[in-house]
């Protein structure tokens, strides 16, 4: 079968063959007191709070179930707005709120939407891999920057103007990041966005993570900027609802119709049910909940982050939210006698059944130095694998 160039051109996510791996070894089984520990985990340890659940089914026995507009329920969309306004004091018009299936459809509708063929795309190395293939999807180029722990791996003014070309379009950021859970200083981004206004361009801000933000220097919304600047939202992170397949973006008023109309075609409309039950993220009693999970997964950063420095994994920046931490894994390359970050992922799912993510898949700067831990696990498990990490290294002297 003729496969299309556009297909062949995504990459694979190499990460998928860790967790095969991991799962094929626990599914083998292993000394019952030391069942595998997944630290590749990308999603919250958390499920919907009940009012959002509840509002699901009544979604359901109520018959909620047709179509809806394809940008969105109307109710979700000024709540989706009024959160900006209580939560970062930002008036956000809901006109400019399109409701999508997660991040990954508003993505996908912003590069159709943006990106011509042969257009080239500004991004981090390292930066979350499957962003650079709906730029690829769309016959775009992502051009990978290399970055460094002084600008908390994110893009700079200065490097974003040194790498822009007659073919840049624009900038797709994200802040927090995946994998490094660093966020870009708020003056670096103002900084950025005048560059990319300057040269005619675009910035996407991925904020897939700005509800998790355990740092108030860095946890701002990017659209005080102006309303030219695209901000990527979802439910999947702060509000744990990733496999209800929910998400927003913000976008400049001149671009609403040629998303709706994109989305219409594309999609017809994000699901009524998760639709439904997302209004009642917003409840007293929901948000409450979400905030508490906001300070256990800041309690596991601040507990896990110094471990991990402790063990000679050293985090060069301390994740200002999110839920990773991307550590320096060549002093145990070193001693172990192992080439890079893969062989290290693969040392330490054998030997300490810990499970973490290499950095291959998000870049190639430096990225064999690189793993990536998740702390969305439960404090009990995080300490389990410290100890299991202390163990092996005591083993390999
Ligand atoms: C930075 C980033 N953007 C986008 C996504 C896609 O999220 P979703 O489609 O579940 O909203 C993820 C998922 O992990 C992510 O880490």
């Amino acid at each position: 079968m003729r496969i299309a160039q556009r297909a062949r051109r995504v990459e694979p996510f190499y990460v998928m063959e860790v967790a095969k791996a991991a799962r094929e070894l626990a599914r083998q089984g292993g000394p019952e007191q030391d069942p595998m520990i997944f630290l590749n985990i990308g999603e919250p340890d958390f499920t919907a709070p009940p009012l959002v659940q509840e509002a699901a089914r009544r979604a359901i026995s109520e018959g909620k179930t047709q179509y809806t507009p394809a940008t969105g329920l109307p109710e979700l969309r000024e709540r989706i707005a009024n959160w900006y306004g209580q939560r970062f004091g930002l008036p956000v018009a809901p006109e400019r709120i399109i409701v999508t299936a997660g991040a990954s459809a508003a993505l996908q509708l912003a590069c159709l939407a943006l990106v011509d063929a042969g257009d080239e795309i500004l991004m981090p190395d390292p930066s979350y891999p499957c962003n650079r293939q709906f730029i690829s999807a769309a016959e775009g180029r992502a051009v990978l920057v290399p970055t460094s722990p002084a600008e908390r791996f994110q893009l700079s003014a200065a490097t974003v103007e040194a790498h822009w070309s007659d073919r840049t379009r624009g900038v797709l950021l994200a802040s927090p990041s995946n994998p490094t859970g660093t966020s870009i200083h708020p003056r670096e981004l103002e900084h950025i966005h005048q560059v990319v206004r300057s040269r005619g361009g675009i910035t996407l801000l991925d904020e897939i993570y700005l509800g998790l933000s355990y740092d108030e220097t860095f946890g701002q919304t990017g659209l005080h900027l102006g309303d030219d600047l695209i901000s990527i939202n979802s439910f999947s992170k702060y509000f744990s609802m990733t496999g209800w397949r929910l998400g927003w973006m913000v976008v400049p008023p001149a671009l609403v119709s040629v998303i709706e109309q994109l989305a219409q075609n594309l999609f017809i409309c994000p699901s009524t049910v998760a639709q439904h039950a997302a209004l009642a993220c917003f409840e007293p009693d929901s948000i409450a909940e979400y905030e508490r999970r906001r300070a256990e997964f800041k309690a596991r950063r601040d507990w896990f982050v110094p471990r991990l420095q402790a063990l000679g994994l050293p985090v060069p920046v301390v994740p200002d939210g999110a839920f990773y931490a991307w550590a320096d894994c060549s002093g145990w390359c070193e001693r172990m006698g192992l080439e890079g970050s893969w062989e290290f992922a693969f040392a330490a799912m054998r030997q300490a059944r810990v499970v973490i993510t290499p950095g291959r898949d998000f870049g190639s700067h430096d990225t064999a130095r690189f793993v990536r831990f998740s702390t969305a696990s439960s404090m009990e498990q995080l300490q389990q694998a410290v100890s299991r990490l202390h163990m092996l290294r005591e083993m390999t002297g």
